[in-house]
């Protein structure tokens, strides 16, 4: 079979298949939605391998080869399906993931129901609408334009659909050993990141790690009436609170020891780069949700806090419950915790020094259990391979408009491993979400907008991935 040609003509021709089928596009992604994939403990499991089958059979009818649920034992399946028919071309490696957060607190929700998406001012809300079952339409939308209007795509791929992403890729050290062969590629194209404003194309060239663990402080065989026995008694939830607040200080900065040791500065032209985005603290406050009055951490520009230097968060904590809060100490107090890390820091030391902190001299004496959750990378490129000029292209010319690089808070750990294990293979993290997709929050929505100009980008992009030779 020949590859499809990369003509501006054959381009156009694959995005007026695109403007046509938009709808149907849509349609596939809500359909998507609707499957509850949360791959969290304790919720369903056979709906994240239901929406993994939704993911093949859409691969399938769209003319993807070869596709399968790729299992490893006690994991979600990822997603698998190839089209490998354009010898002497590249190849990419298409990443996203079915797995969703949970949904959160329905009542806070402008749709009745998260898992039935809604289309309400140009957005489509609804769970996993934007993180990440957007991203796979994305690819399946480029794929598609291409094969319908030519019979062919301008390159190979090898598309890859995790199902365990929010729940910390546990099983990708391993699921990669096994695969490596079967996923070898020239360059990964990763759709689960946010562009930095609706509307403005980005290319994401940094991730922050991340560590978490759970901690929880035991006091008594069993909570006890707060007047009868308080006083003597230690109240465990006090202690956990002591323990949680010697991890932070004043000005919010972690206070661990040695942790900020590697963190590595930015360099003159990042600096710049980060100061030219068009942004300001204002605008960063809003986009955050920040109340009046409430304070901007670290004395440096915040996109930088956020994309290159760590951050500690204290995820939930339980003692008792606000339902059921009534005068007892509590039998013990829980947290989850969780530290991200920036170049060049070493995850497993800051888990070591995270751990070390929480155990050390428990207040009153209670006993202190640490229970860690497993842990990412971080990741960075400096963005300079012929790939990349070939991205920037396509999404200039797809969004009409001069893309950005910028960084990420979030993690992503299938990144790092997976470059590394291609030989250092560029990644290319294009988003589809925007700085309003409230991503794992209530409402969580995607911009139809940047949905269609994401898969308009990726059209090109193929095309100009070919042409950068
Ligand atoms: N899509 C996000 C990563 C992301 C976060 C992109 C913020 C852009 C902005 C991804 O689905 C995610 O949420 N990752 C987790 C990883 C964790 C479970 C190891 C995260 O960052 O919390
Ligand atoms: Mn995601
Ligand atoms: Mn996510």
């Amino acid at each position: 079979m020949n590859p499809a040609p990369v003509d501006d003509s054959a381009i156009a021709k694959a995005l007026a298949h695109h403007a046509a089928h938009e709808a149907d596009y849509l349609e596939e992604l809500k359909k998507l939605v609707r499957i509850p994939s949360v791959s969290f403990e304790g919720f369903d499991k056979a709906q994240v391998r239901k929406s993994g089958e939704a993911t093949c059979a859409l691969m399938r009818a769209k003319g993807l080869q070869n596709v399968q649920l790729l299992e490893m034992p006690g994991a979600h399946p990822y997603a698998y399906g190839e089209w490998k028919n354009a010898p002497g071309r590249p190849t990419l490696l298409l990443y996203a993931h079915h797995d969703v957060q949970p949904a959160g607190e329905t009542e806070k929700w402008r749709i009745p129901n998260p898992f039935e998406p809604v289309e309400i001012d140009g957005r489509l809300f609804g769970r996993g609408a934007a993180d990440d079952k957007a991203g796979i339409l994305v690819h399946i939308a480029a794929i598609d334009s291409w094969l319908k209007a030519h019979g062919a795509l301008p390159v190979n791929v090898k598309m890859i659909i995790e199902g365990e992403e929010e729940a910390g890729s546990g099983s990708l050290p391993a699921f990669l050993k096994k695969h490596r062969e079967m996923l070898q590629a020239d360059a990964i194209v990763l759709t689960d990141t946010s562009n930095f404003e609706t509307g403005l194309p980005s290319i994401t060239t940094a991730l922050r790690g991340i560590v978490t663990v759970q901690v929880e402080v035991k006091a008594l065989r069993q909570p006890v009436h707060s007047g009868m026995w308080g006083g003597p008694v230690p109240d465990p939830t006090m202690a956990l609170a002591k323990i949680l607040a010697r991890l932070c200080r004043d000005d919010g900065s972690i206070d661990l020891p040695g942790i900020y040791d590697k963190v590595r500065p930015l360099t003159e032209d990042e600096k710049q780069s980060i100061a030219a985005l068009p942004t300001s603290d204002e605008l960063f406050r809003k986009q955050a949700g920040m109340l009046p009055g409430l304070k901007l951490l670290g004395g440096r520009a915040p996109w930088e806090m956020n994309w290159r230097q760590p951050s500690i968060a204290v995820n939930a904590i339980q003692a008792s419950s606000r339902k059921d809060a009534r005068n007892i100490i509590c039998e013990s107090a829980w947290a989850r915790v969780g530290i991200r890390t920036v170049p060049d820091m070493d995850v497993k030391e800051v888990a070591q020094k995270l751990t070390a902190a929480l155990k050390k001299d428990p207040p009153f004496g209670v006993q202190v259990e640490v229970t860690p959750e497993g842990d990412g990378g971080w990741w960075y490129t400096k963005g300079d391979a012929p790939a990349f000029r070939a991205a920037r292209k396509a999404l200039k010319d797809g969004y009409g408009k001069e893309p950005v690089s910028i960084g990420c808070g979030g993690s992503i750990p299938f990144v790092e491993p997976f470059s590394r294990e291609l030989g250092g293979a560029p990644a290319l993290l294009i988003g589809v979400e925007d700085p309003y997709s409230n991503a794992h929050s209530e409402n969580e929505s995607l911009h139809l907008g940047d949905f269609a100009k994401a898969a308009r980008s990726a059209i090109r992009f193929y095309a100009e991935l070919v042409r950068a030779g």
